[in-house]
């Protein structure tokens, strides 16, 4: 069954506690953490303290997405206040497989992001090192931007890689899921996906939101 990841970065940050609990009921297999830095993209959002104020509340993993100039120096705090899953940028390390290497070391999933423009390069490389690879279908800073296909095609080598080689990588999808765009994501062999506008603003609230992805996954997924 597909995971779904609602984005904190689109909750209501002034009920910040009963909305992660709501999210909780709703049945969300993760809550998804747009940590930005205003320097990788222009936007500054949360760091660790988000993380470590909510975390008392839940134990479903946190998936924690650095869109930070710099991980290597974060990636401690992240683990400590409570990050389940660590995902950098690719564009922001020259040595991935280290800080993958060092983001299991501490205990938690690493996961490597690509960028729409960014090419999955040595992918096979840096694979055997990830527990989640996540591609971006819109540009890294804010929510609420149109999907962009270009990552339906990278999804599709990386299932046929990760299916040929028994990785257990998941492959996961952030920017413009909806109802619309979803089908062909599930098609193309996605494990979790990462949803933020489509989600916060379904018209039957979050357990509606939940119920479509469900009914998706059912009609379009692997099973
Ligand atoms: C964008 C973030 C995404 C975004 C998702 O930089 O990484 O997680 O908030 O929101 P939607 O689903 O509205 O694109
Ligand atoms: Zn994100």
């Amino acid at each position: 069954m597909i995971k779904i990841a609602p984005s904190t970065l689109c909750a209501d940050f002034r009920r910040l506690e009963e909305e992660a609990l709501a999210l909780v009921d709703a049945g969300v297999d993760c809550l998804h953490f747009d940590c930005m830095d205003g320097h990788f993209v222009e936007n500054l959002t949360y760091g660790p303290i988000v993380l470590k104020a909510l975390r008392e509340l839940t134990d479903i993993p946190f998936d924690t997405h650095l869109m930070i100039a710099n991980p290597d120096a974060q990636i401690e705090s992240y683990a400590e206040a409570g990050a389940d899953h660590i995902l950098f940028q690719a564009e922001t390390d020259a040595r991935p497989v280290r800080l993958l290497n060092r983001i299991r070391a501490l205990g938690k999933k690493a996961g490597i992001v690509y960028n729409p423009a960014t090419p999955l390069g040595e992918f096979e490389t840096i694979l055997p090192a990830a527990d989640i690879v996540m591609l971006m279908s819109v540009e890294p800073g804010a929510a609420g931007q149109k999907f962009m296909p270009v990552a339906l095609d990278k999804i599709r080598v990386l299932r046929e890689f990760i299916d040929r080689e028994g990785l257990p990588t998941l492959i996961s999808i952030d920017g413009g899921v909806n109802d619309e765009t979803a089908p062909a994501i599930i098609e193309a062999g996605i494990d979790l996906i990462v949803t933020g506008s489509w989600f916060f603003n379904h018209p039957e609230g979050y357990a509606g939101a939940m119920a479509d992805f469900r009914r998706m996954d059912a009609e379009h997924g692997r099973g």
